[in-house]
């Protein structure tokens, strides 16, 4: 990644975060990607491209039994570790890229989120590819992406129509208007940071199908999938917000670890893994490091990925 784009934007974006997140993420993104999240009591958990942490540190005041945040820029992880020395809870902040996390063993979480970063992670297959190797058994990735059939950035817009009646103007109806769906690739998304100035970061548009393949080609297999409506505060401050209503710019996706059942010999070693993991845990060692989990080899880079961008602000 080009982590000085989001260098440069890193304190802006933190001001517009603070501990709750912007209107975007407060009234549209979060409530249903946390609902679709569920408790976090007691499970391991990583807040993959995780901003300035404010999801990894709800996370651990709401019990999580670990909580770690990594990003790949400088400057967002600075920020993150000053929020957490100000209030400490124990959250851990690693400066990684997300497609490339080894500091890690397989099967060290249960849950990993990413809110609203996918789209921004060029090597998205490796990124995949890379959650599903450190989810354990029965773990899931649950990520918020910017909605890949409406909301390709300069490529779709809002049409908001009246019309002229005997009556007066009719009540507005509003279209989005979609072109170059399938056309994937780096795009510039610009971020108006002041009256003056604008800032840019590049994204990378895929298709709905492309983020399917990327998950089953991982082995990880979509459980829930939500298209967030906003919320009354988002109603009331965002220009977009009422139309929102009608057509969503978000989707919330749940995967799960989805190894196809095993057969014959691969079947009884994936047993005999199973086991011997269990009993690792049973008897306090280090848990998951090791394991003999097909698709979790060690780092396999370099996969092309495709692209698409989204505006993820508000
Ligand atoms: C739109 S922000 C979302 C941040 C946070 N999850 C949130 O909701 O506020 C996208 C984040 O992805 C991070 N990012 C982009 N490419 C990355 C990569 N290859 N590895 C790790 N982080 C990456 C950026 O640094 C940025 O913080």
């Amino acid at each position: 990644m080009d982590d000085t784009e989001w260098d440069r934007i890193a304190a802006w974006r933190d001001e517009r975060m603070g501990e709750d997140g912007d209107l975007w993420h407060r009234a549209i993104i979060d409530p249903v990607l946390l609902e679709v999240v569920g408790p976090v009591r007691g499970l391991r958990v990583l807040d993959l491209a995780c901003g300035n942490g404010y999801l990894a540190r709800r996370f651990a005041r709401e019990g999580a039994a670990r909580s770690v945040g990594v990003d790949g820029s400088a400057k967002t992880i600075a920020i993150a570790r000053a929020r957490e020395a100000a209030d400490p809870r124990g959250v851990r902040f690693d400066r990684s890229d997300s497609s490339d996390l080894r500091q890690f063993p397989d099967g060290t979480f249960d849950l990993v989120v990413a809110n609203m970063a996918l789209m921004d992670i060029a090597d998205a297959a490796g990124t995949v590819r890379e959650v599903a190797r450190l989810l354990d058994d029965g773990g899931r990735f649950v990520f918020s992406i910017g909605h890949p059939c409406f909301d390709t950035d300069r490529d779709s817009v809002w049409v908001v129509e009246r019309e002229l009646r005997d009556t007066g103007l009719s009540e507005a109806r509003v279209w989005r208007k979609v072109s170059g769906y399938r056309e994937e690739g780096a795009k510039p998304i610009p971020w108006h940071v002041s009256e003056s100035v604008t800032m840019t970061t590049t994204s990378y548009r895929r298709t709905l199908s492309g983020y399917a393949r990327l998950l089953r080609d991982a082995g990880l297999a979509i459980t829930r999938l939500e298209e967030p409506a906003p919320r009354p505060e988002a109603i009331e401050k965002s220009v977009q917000g009422p139309f929102m209503v009608e057509i969503p710019l978000h989707l919330v996706v749940e995967a799960a670890r989805s190894a196809p059942p095993p057969s014959g010999l691969s079947a009884v070693r994936a047993r005999e893994g199973r086991r011997a993991r269990s009993a690792s845990r049973r008897s306090g060692r280090s848990r998951g490091r090791g394991s003999p989990r097909s698709g979790s080899a060690r780092r396999r880079r370099g996969s092309g990925s495709v692209g698409r961008g989204s505006t993820s602000g508000s």
